[in-house]
C-alpha cells in the first residue's frame, strides 16, 4: 500500500498540493484506518472531505481509496475481478460525489455496463435504473440512516438474474451471478430475496427454489422491494395510476384491484407490511 509520503506525491503530481493532512487522516490512525478507508462509507466520509477541502480534496480522498485497492489487488494480483469490481464501485462514487449535492450515492455508469454484459435486455436494464432512483428517493425520505450506496445498487442489481430467466427463479438465478461478479453479500441478498416480497422457506420449497428462507430482513431490502413494486405500478400498461404519490398513497387498494402485480396473497401481504413500515417512516410524497 503506498506510504502517506506516496499518496501525497501523487496528489501533488495530480494538482499541485499534497494534501497532507488529508492522507494522514486516512492513513496516520490505526485505529481508525480500516473504516476510513470503507467503500461502504465512502458517501458519508467523502462529504466531510468536500465541506473541508471542496471538491478537489474529495477527489483526492477517492484517489487515496482507489490507490490503495489498485496496490492491494493488482500488484499482489490476488483477484483480478474483486479489484475490477471495487475499482468500479469507487468510480462511481466519485463520478456521483464530485456531481454536487442532492442524491450522491446511487448509481453510476460502469454498474449498467455490467447489467448489459451480462446480458440483460434493454427494457430490462430501464426497470433496474427506474428501481434504484426510486429506492434511493424513498430512502432518502425516512428519517433512518441508511446505507445508500447498497439501495441504489441494490436496486440497480435486483433482477440481474433476468439476463437468464424471468421465472420465479431470477433471484437465484441473479445471486448465482451476482457471487460470481463479486458483488458485495448484501447486493447479493438483495437480488435472492426480492422475488414475491421475500419468500419463506415453505413457499421457496412449493415453488422448486432451493430450500432456505427468502424473507426480507433489512430496511434496505425491504426498499429495493417496494420501490420496484411501485415502479410496476407506476409503468403499468394500463395506466392505473395517475402520479407516484397516488401509487403510494392508494398501494393497498391499487393491489387488491390488481393481484396480478402482487403475484398471490401471501406477497401481497408482504407488500402492504412493506408499505406500511416505510410509509411510518416516510414523509409523504407531495
Ligand atoms: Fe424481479
Ligand atoms: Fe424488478
Amino acid at each position: 500500500m503506498p506510504s502517506i509520503e506516496k499518496h501525497a506525491d501523487i496528489s501533488r503530481s495530480r494538482t499541485g498540493k499534497d494534501y497532507l493532512e488529508l492522507h494522514e487522516w486516512m492513513d496516520a490512525d490505526p485505529g481508525k484506518k480500516t473504516e476510513r478507508h470503507d467503500v461502504k462509507r465512502i458517501c458519508e466520509y467523502g462529504q466531510l472531505m468536500k465541506a473541508k477541502y471542496g471538491d478537489e480534496g474529495l477527489e483526492e480522498y477517492v484517489q487515496h481509496i482507489y490507490d490503495d485497492i489498485t496496490a492491494r489487488y493488482l500488484q499482489g494480483k490476488a483477484d483480478i475481478m474483486t479489484a475490477i469490481q471495487s475499482q468500479v464501485a469507487v468510480s462511481d462514487l466519485r463520478t456521483q460525489l464530485a456531481g454536487g449535492e442532492g442524491i450522491a450515492c446511487s448509481i453510476g455508469v460502469p454498474d449498467v455496463d455490467l447489467l448489459r454484459r451480462s446480458g440483460m435486455s434493454e427494457e430490462d436494464i430501464a426497470h433496474s435504473i427506474q428501481v434504484a432512483q426510486k429506492a434511493v428517493e424513498i430512502a432518502e425520505r425516512t428519517g433512518v440512516s441508511l446505507d445508500m450506496v447498497l439501495v441504489g445498487r441494490g436496486g440497480l442489481f435486483h433482477d440481474l438474474g433476468k439476463a437468464q430467466g424471468r421465472g420465479n427463479d431470477h433471484g437465484v438465478l441473479g445471486a448465482e451471478i451476482g457471487r460470481k461478479l463479486r458483488l458485495p453479500s448484501e447486493i447479493v441478498a438483495i437480488m435472492e430475496k426480492h422475488v414475491k416480497a421475500g419468500m419463506t422457506e415453505e413457499e421457496a420449497v412449493e415453488l422448486g427454489l432451493p430450500p432456505k428462507d427468502y424473507s426480507a430482513k433489512t430496511l434496505e431490502e425491504k426498499i429495493v422491494i417496494y420501490a420496484d413494486k411501485l415502479v410496476d405500478i407506476v409503468s403499468h400498461p394500463d395506466g392505473i395510476v395517475s402520479s407516484e404519490a397516488e401509487a403510494e398513497g392508494k398501494f393497498p387498494e391499487i393491489l387488491e384491484r390488481h393481484p396480478k402485480l402482487a403475484k398471490g396473497d401471501r406477497p401481497m401481504r408482504r407488500l402492504i407490511r412493506i408499505h406500511e413500515e416505510i410509509q411510518g417512516l416516510t414523509k409523504a410524497l407531495t
